[in-house]
């Protein structure tokens, strides 16, 4: 983590700057909804991207695949995502909080916790007594909780023309007359035909078209299928921007293998997670690889690591705190064999040439699109004491974002608003832009502010049209990180930056 990064400047600077905005805000907002930005929209597209070239397109063992986001409620019942997708839902009895109980802070059984009446600071002083859960209300800190009860975190909605509202109010009477057990009984009944899920992962896409993928791509063990598309979970709690909200997207990958090459393929994708972090400029002293304990382990799992990153979250301890980036897992054959058992259908892999059949065993290494966004605009966070052209000292806040992350890779700057410089700065843009380059025309202000803005937005390079340029064709390259200026021929222009942009 930048030491200088706090939730605080990250939030300020992304609505200042256009990266993350909180959704409908007009309206007082939505809990927990982000909308990206125009420089959001591009850092998250960037990471994306480059994760699909590196998972799909580099690679001669990984497919893609683009399922829909509704899918038959049968598929949530072998996965069994309908029976035990949940959290354990408290109400605090004192301010009202709702709030999930493995998550609340936790206290000793039997002590003694002083806390306000209502939750507000100028409530009156109470006592209370922890009991055997050992926790406490996250916000009022009171111990007098509601029983802990299940709520299952997929979105419901129905399919098709029938109103399932309507369909109740007809059965009105009928309900009334049932004791409570047997009116759940019936509205589930009235529900179900139409009930289906919006998807909490984009996993069981893979695991559903795994005949399809095997019958149409003349792919064989050990191959992936790879998916980078929207999840939804109805979060009791959501908190840290774009951390954890209820609409979020996912880049899943379901890497195929022989039984019993499993162990060397988990530790292979494990660690290869890990260095593409790493490499698209992470720092590594703010990543860690968490490995699960038994106890800990999803039903299907065999083995399983989170890949954390340490983002500056206030906590009671102060700032900084370790959270889930991505998880890879060993999920053996579990999914596949579940999907046999409920649609019927065969999804083991026949090797013709060594005349086997067996269920593969699925590597997934699962990370999320908005989770790693926000990891990298954490971590390239930074402020720096420079001296302006003045010979004052001020505070440069820059996001060393990797070029290839940079949601603006390019500013080209007419020095002054005439002698043709904005022109040729234009015509500038325009090449960069039918090169690939996101580029960026700016004319407004001095030079040094431009550059300032540009140094918030994340952007690498800043290239700058001056009289030399009219009369040599030659700009200067500004580098974000460095500040160092070099003069460069317009004609190179495109193939420098590309060199920089790879890293070449
Ligand atoms: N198929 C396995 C799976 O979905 P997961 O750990 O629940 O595993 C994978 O999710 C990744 O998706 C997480 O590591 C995280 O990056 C992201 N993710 C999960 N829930 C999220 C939420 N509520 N908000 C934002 N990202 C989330």
């Amino acid at each position: 983590m930048s030491t200088k990064a706090t939730m605080e400047k990250i939030v300020s600077l992304s609505k200042r700057r256009g990266f993350i905005f909180q959704s409908s805000e007009i309206y007082g907002g939505l809990k927990a909804s982000y909308d990206y930005g125009p420089l959001g929209v591009e850092l998250k597209k960037n990471i994306k991207e480059t994760w699909w070239r590196d998972m799909v397109h580099s690679r001669e063992d990984i497919v893609g695949l683009d399922c829909s986001i509704l899918m038959h409620s049968d598929v949530w019942k072998a996965s069994g995502h309908l029976a035990g997708f949940s959290d354990p839902l408290v109400d605090c009895k004192n301010c009202k909080e709702r709030f999930r109980a493995d998550k609340a802070p936790l206290a000793e059984a039997g002590s003694e916790i002083k806390y306000r009446e209502g939750g507000k600071s100028d409530g009156k002083k109470l006592t209370g007594t922890v009991d055997e859960r050992g926790y406490v209300c996250p916000v009022c800190a009171c111990p007098d909780l509601s029983a802990e009860r299940q709520f299952n975190l997929m979105f419901r909605t129905s399919l098709g023309p029938v109103d399932p509202l309507q369909e109740i109010a007809n059965a009105a009477e009928e309900l009334a007359a049932l004791d409570p057990k047997g009116r759940m009984q019936k509205l589930s009944e009235i529900m179900k035909p139409s009930a289906v899920y919006l998807r909490p992962e984009t996993a069981q896409g893979m695991f559903v078209n795994f005949k399809n993928i095997l019958d149409s791509s003349r792919v064989k063990p050990p191959f992936g299928i790879a998916q980078v598309g929207k999840s939804y979970r109805n979060e009791i709690t959501t908190s840290n921007l774009t951390f954890r909200t209820c609409e979020f997207e996912q880049m899943e990958m379901e890497f195929f293998v022989k039984p019993g090459s499993d162990e060397e393929w988990y530790t292979y994708w494990r660690d290869a997670r890990l260095e593409w972090y790493i490499n698209l400029g992470i720092k590594p002293e703010n990543l860690r690889l968490r490995e699960h304990e038994v106890s800990e382990l999803a039903h299907y799992a065999k083995a399983c690591s989170d890949i954390e990153y340490f983002f500056p979250f206030e906590t009671q301890n102060g700032v900084g705190e370790w959270g889930e980036l991505e998880g890879i897992a060993n999920r053996t054959d579990y999914d596949l064999k579940k999907h046999t058992e409920y649609s019927g259908k065969d999804l083991s892999y026949f090797n013709s040439e060594t005349k086997e059949r067996y269920v593969p065993y699925v590597i997934e290494p699962a990370a999320g699109a908005d989770r790693a966004a926000l990891a990298f605009l954490c971590d390239a966070y930074d402020e720096e004491t420079v001296v302006s052209p003045k010979g004052k000292e001020e505070t440069r806040t820059v996001l060393r974002f990797d070029p290839k992350i940079a949601p603006i890779k390019a500013a080209v700057f007419p020095l002054v608003k005439r002698d043709g410089m904005p022109e040729v700065a234009h015509k500038i843009v325009q090449d960069l832009q039918k090169a690939g380059i996101n580029s960026f025309y700016d004319q407004s202000g001095a030079v040094g502010r431009r550059y300032r803005r540009m140094d918030e937005a994340g952007t690498p390079f800043c290239i700058t049209v001056d009289s030399e340029t009219l009369e040599n064709e030659t700009i200067t390259i500004r580098d974000r990180d460095t500040m160092a200026q070099e003069r460069i021929s317009v004609n190179g222009l495109v193939s420098e930056l590309i060199k920089r942009i790879r890293d070449e």
